[in-house]
């Protein structure tokens, strides 16, 4: 597939406004990151699960794959998720008919009360209230936020620019680990409540920085503000030679104003290629297992006999190996493209979670009883991290953010990033929720169910998405009609696309 360049350059201003907007992702990655090392905290267990506390404590010895099998702190962590599920499809219209960065600021705000909600929490109820506004906000940011990087960045760049969002979601992740690891030091014992109350930082950014934001040139003209798309154009490209991209965009905006029902449209026969993926790789990418490595690395790692502050260090270890792996993505992604890293990722992930579903085997059997020795432990980690480096670099950024943004024309762009947000949360929640019980259950085997998971995602990735780098956003129509699968379902015929780009495939 042929790539296309507009005129212009990355300019300091689309640099400066892709960071702010990408600061959304702190606030997703906090929330990830903070639940399961609150979670392993004792005091905290003490306030609002008392008999899960006590259960703990008596049952050293017995049977580690249960330990911590408990209903109501899963839904403490998984509450959030089927929030944000649902709150992602209010989103797409607010971003559809105000812009994308109203989105933004609704966002904000809902996560901020919801910091202020959780930090304060005298029972579990105020807890789980707070904890489904972080997850509105959440809905919010990651609906708007990776279409906002998605439709600024030049083509060229798109990749990098985008997975800043993807960056800052591990450094929220990291950031996370690091003050549930310092404030479990606080021997008083309110630390979770700093940890909860610190999510408050990213929401400001975001609220804040989203007022000063201009909107997108794509959104500007879906809402028929040319002039003023016009001259954002000008200024995100660095140049007055902004023409042949302004009009493939109107041509786009064309097509967008006609659509009134992106949601019945997204269902018609040519969009089938784009909502398979948007359903698909945001499935897939929670079955990688990541999210039970980031929800409840400190959980598992108490499992494995580590005492409290091993464990919550080794969450740290492992946050932090995600963002220094994100940094391959950002270099690779624009020049290697998204379905050589999708592959490698796949295998390097495979291979990992063998291995630890093995490791835990011969010590702990089916049974659940054993003690693990000091390098073995440390053996395990090293596993953790290179798994986790693998998914970083691919399923991380190009899964959550950057494909699925990017493959949509814009009459359906809102809709299907909706779909793709909701999905992704839909099985964070699942993962979140059965993962105790089925540690309990599947034992070791719980390794191998993912890994089965990851062949059939590579043979997916091998068979069914096209190559997406350095094509412009708005001629993303050539790469499904170029591809031997999907070329079925896409007209021969599009407005925005000429006779002569058409017969180029
Ligand atoms: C995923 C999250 C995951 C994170 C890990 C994101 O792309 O959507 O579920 O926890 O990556 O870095």
């Amino acid at each position: 597939m042929e790539s296309k360049e507009y005129p212009g350059k990355l300019t300091p201003f689309v640099v400066l406004t892709c960071l702010v907007a990408a600061t959304g992702g702190l606030i997703v990655g906090y929330d990830i990151g903070i639940s399961g090392g609150v979670t392993s905290m004792d005091p905290f267990l003490m306030k609002f699960f008392p008999s899960l506390y006590r259960k703990e404590k008596q049952n050293q010895s017995s049977n580690q794959y249960c330990t911590f099998d408990s209903q109501i702190l899963t839904t403490f962590t998984s509450s959030l998720y089927l929030a944000a599920l649902v709150a992602s499809f209010f989103a797409s219209s607010v971003t559809r008919i105000f812009g994308r960065r109203w989105s933004m600021l609704a966002g904000g705000v809902s996560f901020l009360v919801g910091a202020a909600l959780n930090g304060a929490a005298q029972d579990v109820f105020m807890l789980i209230f707070g904890r489904i506004l972080l997850g509105i906000g959440v809905g919010f940011i990651g609906q708007s936020v990776p279409l906002y990087l998605s439709e600024m960045a030049p083509a060229k760049l798109r990749g990098m620019l985008n997975i800043t969002c993807q960056l800052m979601i591990t450094i929220g992740i990291f950031s996370a680990n690091l003050i549930n690891y310092g404030v479990s030091k606080i021997e008083a014992g309110w630390g979770w409540r700093l940890s909860l109350a610190l999510a408050a930082v990213p929401a400001t950014i975001i609220t804040i920085g989203s007022l000063f934001l201009p909107d997108t040139p794509n959104s500007l003209i879906e809402r028929g503000h040319d002039e003023k798309a016009k001259e954002i154009l000008r200024k995100i490209r660095g140049t007055d030679d902004i023409l042949e991209e302004y009009s493939d965009l109107v041509a786009a905006g064309k097509d967008s104003k006609k659509t009134r029902h992106p949601w019945i449209n997204i269902v018609k026969l040519k969009y089938r290629p784009h909502l398979t993926m948007a359903i698909l790789i945001p499935f897939f990418q929670q079955l990688t297992g990541i999210n039970v490595i980031m929800f409840y690395a400190p959980v598992l790692f108490k499992t494995l006999g580590f005492g409290s502050n091993t464990s919550l260090m080794s969450a740290v270890i492992i946050g932090l190996v995600n963002v220094c792996a994100t940094f391959v993505s950002i270099g690779t992604v624009d020049r290697l493209g998204r379905r050589l890293l999708f592959l490698q990722g796949g295998f390097q992930m495979l291979a990992c979670q063998i291995i630890l579903g093995t490791l835990i085997a011969i010590k702990f059997g089916t049974t659940g009883e054993g003690t693990i020795p000091k390098t073995y432990a440390a053996f395990m980690v090293l596993f953790i991290c290179i798994y986790v480096a693998g998914f970083a670099w691919s399923w991380g950024p190009l899964g959550g953010t950057l494909v699925p943004s990017e493959i949509f024309p814009l009459e359906i762009r809102s809709a299907g990033q909706s779909i793709n947000v909701s999905v992704n949360m839909l099985f964070t929640f699942v993962v979140a929720q059965s993962f105790l019980p089925m540690l309990c259950h599947f034992k070791f085997g719980l390794f191998y169910f993912f890994a089965g998971w990851v062949i059939v995602m590579t043979i997916f990735i091998a068979l069914f998405l096209p190559e997406t780098k350095n094509v412009p956003i708005e001629k993303m129509i050539l790469v499904w009609k170029a591809h031997w699968f999907w070329n079925k379902f896409i007209p021969d015929k599009n407005e925005h696309v000429s006779t002569k780009e058409m017969a180029m495939i």
